[in-house]
């Protein structure tokens, strides 16, 4: 299902990094994000929309991607969106020339849908293993290879990770083993896009306030504050911070940055206890 675009006027661009020193200009730009209809993604896309770029969304619910929709164009973006689950090549397929149709090539792709539930490696059944890797992997497999056709040259590809991918950590094998996959992903379509001038960077978001992720990690006031003291920074960051760093990558200020995978965590990924979710784990 495809949502429609406003034709409402857009905002004047603004930088959420300082007012002086501009990092991305968003005017006329076409940016698609991928499960960017909640959490951190939609921050992201949210940043994207300040920046007066015009947005396409995607996710599975079509409440979700409705609402994202409607945040979007209240900030003045041209904002589109369609279902689509990551899972199936077809349904990307069909979200992406929706897009297509209604704003041309795409410059900016944020990859960020995926999936995570707290579960010992013995508790996690094969379905809920083969979910996860689903989503994560062969779902930024698809949206790879469709915005490898609908992408401009040169463009820009941003992979929403996680530190799981290089830090194990206990009640997270399918996680862990998922985005070590979305990263080597990423190293590797840097290699092969890089001669055509597609940049391809993870981001790895830490703790994130208010995000189903951070929910699922720290699902008590207790656990959040642990979390939280064995962070370096002491806080959890907000989804406008990773909004932040994307804009920088997606910059010419960011010309030479491609294949690198960028923790954005307050320095958790030095100091997490890899028993963190014992307690949640019973
Ligand atoms: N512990 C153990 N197994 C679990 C589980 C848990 N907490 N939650 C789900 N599963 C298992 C299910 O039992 C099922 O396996 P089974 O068929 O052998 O019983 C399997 O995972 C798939 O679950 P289902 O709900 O049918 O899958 P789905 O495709 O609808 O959803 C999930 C995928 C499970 C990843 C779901 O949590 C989801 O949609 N997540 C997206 C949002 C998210 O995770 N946000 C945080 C991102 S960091
Ligand atoms: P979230 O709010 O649950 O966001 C997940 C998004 O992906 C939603 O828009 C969801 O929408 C969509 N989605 C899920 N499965 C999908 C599928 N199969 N097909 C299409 N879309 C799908 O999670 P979040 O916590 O903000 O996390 C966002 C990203 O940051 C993820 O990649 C996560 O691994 C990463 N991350 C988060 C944290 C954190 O603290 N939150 C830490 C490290 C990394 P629908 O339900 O409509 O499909």
């Amino acid at each position: 299902m495809v949502l429609a675009a406003c034709s409402r006027p857009r905002r004047l661009w603004c930088c959420q990094m300082s007012p002086d020193a501009p990092c991305y200009d968003g005017r006329g730009k076409t940016v698609l994000v991928s499960g960017g209809t909640s959490g951190i993604n939609r921050g992201i896309a949210r940043a994207f929309a300040a920046s007066g770029a015009q947005l396409f969304v995607l996710s599975r619910s079509v409440e979700k991607v409705a609402d994202t929709v409607a945040e979007l164009q209240s900030l003045g973006s041209h904002a589109a969106g369609a279902t689509a689950d990551v899972r199936r090549a077809d349904e990307i397929d069909a979200a992406f020339a929706a897009c297509a149709d209604r704003f041309g090539a795409i410059d900016v792709l944020v990859s960020g849908a995926a999936g995570n539930f707290p579960a010992r490696a013995k508790d996690i059944s094969s379905n809920g293993f083969r979910a996860v890797l689903e989503i994560d992997v062969l779902g930024t497999h698809h949206v790879m290879l469709a915005g490898y056709k609908h992408l401009r040259r040169p463009g820009v590809i941003i992979n929403i990770s996680a530190a799981a991918s290089f830090r194990p950590m206990v009640g997270q094998a399918h996680v862990c083993a998922a985005k070590a996959g979305v990263d080597q992903i990423t190293r590797t379509l840097a290699l092969e896009w890089g001669p055509e001038g597609i940049r391809v960077n993870s981001v790895l978001p830490g703790p994130i306030e208010d995000t189903e992720g951070f929910r699922r990690l720290a699902p008590t006031p207790e656990m959040k504050e642990r979390r939280l003291a064995n962070v370096p920074l002491r806080r959890a960051a907000t989804s406008a911070e990773v909004g932040d760093l994307c804009l920088f990558l997606a910059s010419d200020r960011a010309s030479y940055i491609t294949g690198a995978v960028i923790p954005i965590d307050g320095g958790a990924s030095l100091s997490l206890p890899a028993d963190l979710l014992e307690d949640a784990l019973g």
